[in-house]
């Protein structure tokens, strides 16, 4: 008998909205036989879990599987109150005023790849366009020149490609011993030599007293690393399917473009590219009526939450115009997104030059390649052709 939930399914990797309605109606606390996890999908049973950390916590990591080096060094593998002191310190190198400084050089850099992709009537948005340039953007962050951020986007290739199967670790160990290794080595360059990146002032906070060990601060740097690459990596793929899904909402945009940050709002509402994370069960607890016993892993689909009806009006339909809702595309609570205004800020500056350089684009979907794990939503290949 096929079950409420089959996430090996290409149905599901293809459209997990029809499955988490059937969630959300029929078992919105769903205990998956095959994983020993459980399924929370409805929006209000998230919000309470997301409020109660002391039931509901990130200790053991927010990733379904996480990585055991990353887990209790890092700001979403953490609760209250260690979580909120570490949060005001790294919050310091995410802070608009130092993302402002940087736009002009992510501007830059930008026009420099739309330039490059030029005289090609078709190319991989993915390959050519979305994930380079997201790893430049956050190579500009850490402080990496090039040569070494091309280094680090090798590296971080296997993320989220489905090797531990879709519920499983998003990242091989062996993969993420390397990556630890190379941010480890980049610490080291900054501590001899400090610059303007976000090694440098957490460096500099930690110089000047705040508590922040130097696992800490790998630890964080993996994150704006990998989920950093995970989640602004495969908003834009997500961004360009839905205009194109949207032709009208798209030549508003191009004519307006104030209403960019309606479009990101509501992609990041409608098709998030995060779409669940992890928490750990502290005390037996009861949700609409189903007991969870202490010790369980709980899987928050915020996916699900952006579209649950009992909430939002018209969830399926795709409207930037619609009236701003509280959504968890960012998450919400104490872990909400910490690069969530540098996330708008970046993805404004490089859809204002890019919409106009597509202009009428048609994809490729026969051909495009989905990410295949239920954390993320996102493609790892989109056939692009400009008109
Ligand atoms: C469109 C882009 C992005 C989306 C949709 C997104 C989404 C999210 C979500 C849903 C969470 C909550 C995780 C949880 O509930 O456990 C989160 C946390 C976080 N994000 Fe983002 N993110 C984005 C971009 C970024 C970027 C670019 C950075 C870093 C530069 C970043 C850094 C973080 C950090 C550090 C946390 C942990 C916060 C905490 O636990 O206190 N995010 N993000």
């Amino acid at each position: 008998m096929m079950s409420l939930f089959e996430p090996n399914s290409d149905a599901f990797r293809d459209d997990p909205y029809a499955t988490y309605r059937r969630l959300r109606d029929e078992a919105p606390v769903y205990h998956d036989e095959q994983s020993g996890l459980w399924l929370l999908t409805r929006y209000h049973d998230i919000e309470r879990a997301l409020a109660d950390y002391a039931t509901f916590s990130s200790s053991r990591g927010n990733a379904i599987v996480d990585s055991p080096q990353r887990v209790g060094k890092t700001l979403g593998s953490m609760d209250p109150p260690r979580h909120d002191e570490l949060r005001r310190v790294i919050q310091r190198a995410l802070a608009p005023s130092r993302v402002q400084s940087m736009l002009g050089v992510v501007k830059e850099l930008s026009r420099r790849r739309m330039g490059e992709l030029q005289e090609r009537k078709s190319f991989d948005f993915v390959e050519d366009f979305a994930r380079p340039m997201i790893f430049s953007a956050l190579g500009i962050m850490l402080g990496l020149d090039e040569t070494t951020a091309v280094e680090a986007e090798h590296l971080a290739r296997n993320l989220f490609e489905g090797h531990g199967g879709p519920m499983g670790n998003a990242l091989p160990a062996e993969d993420f011993a390397e990556i630890w290794k190379f941010l480890g080595g980049e610490l080291a360059k900054r501590t001899a030599s400090p610059a303007e990146d976000l090694f440098s002032v957490l460096l500099a906070a930690k110089a000047e007293g705040a508590n922040l060990s130097d696992e800490e601060i790998l630890g964080n740097m993996s994150t704006v690393l990998l989920a950093g690459n995970a989640s602004l990596g495969h908003f834009f793929p997500n961004v360009i399917h839905a205009l194109w899904q949207h032709p009208d909402q798209r030549r508003a945009v191009m004519q307006d473009p104030e209403l960019l940050p309606a479009i990101i709002e509501e992609t990041v509402r409608w098709d998030t590219s995060t779409q669940s994370f992890a928490r750990q069960v502290m005390t037996d607890v009861e949700i609409d009526g189903v007991s969870i016993p202490a010790g369980s892993r709980v899987v928050l689909f915020y996916g699900s939450a952006n579209r649950d009806e009992r909430v939002v009006e018209s969830p399926d339909t795709f409207d930037i115009g619609r009236k701003r809702i509280r959504h968890f595309g960012f998450g919400l609570g104490p872990h909400i997104c910490a690069g969530s205004t540098m996330a708008r800020m970046v993805c404004r500056t490089i859809l204002e030059d890019l919409l106009p350089f597509l202009g009428d684009y048609e994809l490729d979907i026969a051909n495009s390649r989905r990410a295949h794990h239920v954390m993320v939503r996102g493609f790892k290949s989109l056939p692009l052709v400009r008109q």
